[in-house]
């Protein structure tokens, strides 16, 4: 017996109908936004991720699925900004002109230790807009995350904000956390101690009591932004205040990925235990021309999909009941029923049979278990006279109708349902 692998999930088919739902809410939101699609592949070159998120995050040490190919090594993507922008910068997309509005959704793979909320493969739904630096622009994304939280119908969750500022404040603020942390090395927890070389504003957003207790007592990353980065910093949240998106500023966020300039922001949710953002983002102005591109500003987030589910409220309604089952009765008529599937789903009416040589009474139930609208009975009378016996399952009503007519029968019948 195989088994699937820790930290992968089968999406069964009771479950399906919440990722499409999401999927489709997803598509239809992005495009009020004016967002295309884009669908980079899952296999990348390596260092395209080494290169953007960096060699010291934790995702390019020790979280890639990583395969040798020859002379070079493919990665399952971790993440999808790094191959969006890629795609951006190989396809020219700069030059079909304006902003590059891009959204995407697909499973991404990372190698951590699974737990709630924490696959090895998951999914994104995500977004970048390549080519504009406004603050304007950091806020139309942020209440685009909002806007679809919304209508993914989950609440109760909290958008951090914080700016990290541009290369030099970044530079500013690694410099000075490190002086101010080196004395304290011995007080640090393991994971920071590496980081304080490595990657010492990783340290901000430690989880670790003891390493938060001292970050508690530093200055604000804020305090560090130079007058254009905090000129953006207040555009933006004076944009987030006119379209009534709330947020907190969050001092410590820095976000585990290098390529972050700025904005940055990640939405958290109080229901999800240990693993609670359900999406961050923010602006990596600097990543495109890092790449071999143009220099151009960029923004964008992403939601994992799994995190979302769990934060939504299940769907307990059923499903209305539509769709018809075709009851032969005899092996004649199952010839016909074979005939009439045919010309039922040529009409656009979504039908099933029973294959398993049920009785009556047993399609029936099956006929029912399976949400149908209508049941259609064909026995010997039936064939005779060339009609079928048509049922409603929702009022139990029957009548014999030409076989003919049963298309326009069930067109009317479902036309007066959903008016
Ligand atoms: P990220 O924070 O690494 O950002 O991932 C975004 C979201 O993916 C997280 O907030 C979380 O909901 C979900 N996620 C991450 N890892 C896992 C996992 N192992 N299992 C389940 N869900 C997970 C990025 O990936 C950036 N590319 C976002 C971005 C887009 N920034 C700018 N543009």
């Amino acid at each position: 017996m195989f088994k699937r692998i820790s930290g992968t999930k089968d999406i069964l088919p009771d479950e399906v109908s919440r990722w499409q739902k999401l999927e489709s809410d997803a598509r239809a939101v992005f495009s009020l936004y004016n967002f295309t699609e884009i669908r980079p592949p899952l296999l990348e070159d390596a260092a395209l991720f080494n290169r953007s998120l960096g060699t010291a995050t934790e995702i390019v040490q020790k979280q890639m699925f990583l395969i040798p190919n020859q002379e070079e090594t493919y990665a399952l993507r971790p993440e999808g900004t790094a191959s969006v922008v890629r795609a951006f910068i190989e396809n020219n997309l700069d030059k079909k002109g304006g902003l590059a509005k891009l959204y995407y959704l697909g499973p991404m793979f990372r190698k951590e230790r699974p737990q709630k909320g924490r696959l090895r493969q998951f999914h994104h739904i995500g977004c970048e807009v390549i080519g504009g630096l406004s603050p304007e622009l950091d806020a139309e994304v942020m209440s685009l995350a909002h806007h679809l939280l919304r209508v993914f119908g989950v609440s109760g969750y909290r958008i951090k904000l914080n700016s990290l500022g541009c290369a030099g404040d970044r530079q500013k603020l690694a410099f000075s956390l490190r002086e101010k942390l080196s004395g304290r090395r011995q007080e640090l927890c393991e994971d920071c101690v590496e980081r304080l070389d490595a990657n010492v504003l990783r340290i901000l957003d430690c989880k670790n009591p003891g390493c938060r207790a001292i970050v508690d007592s530093l200055d604000s990353a804020s305090t560090h932004l130079c007058p254009d980065c905090k000129k953006h910093y207040d555009g933006v949240k004076v944009c987030l205040g006119i379209l009534s998106v709330p947020f907190e500023e969050s001092p410590r966020l820095v976000r585990g990925l290098d390529y972050y300039t700025r904005t940055v922001f990640e939405i958290t949710h109080d229901g999800l235990g240990a693993q609670d953002a359900v999406a961050a983002g923010g602006r990596y102005d600097t990543l495109v021309s890092e790449l071999g591109g143009p220099s151009l500003g960029a923004i964008g987030f992403a939601f994992g999909v799994e995190r979302v589910l769990l934060a939504a409220p299940g769907d307990a309604s059923r499903a209305s009941a539509q769709g018809v089952f075709v009851i032969p009765i005899g092996d004649e008529a199952r010839q016909a029923a074979v005939r009439l599937l045919g010309e039922l789903r040529c009409a656009g009416v979504s039908c099933d049979t029973e294959y398993q040589g049920r009785s009556l009474k047993g399609a029936m139930r099956l006929a029912h278990d399976q949400g149908a609208r209508w049941a259609v009975i064909i026995g010997e009378n039936e064939l005779r006279s060339q009609t079928v016996m048509l049922k409603d399952l929702a009022s139990g009503e029957q009548r014999e109708i030409a076989a003919g007519q049963l298309v326009s029968h069930i067109r009317a019948g479902a036309d007066a349902q959903s008016s």
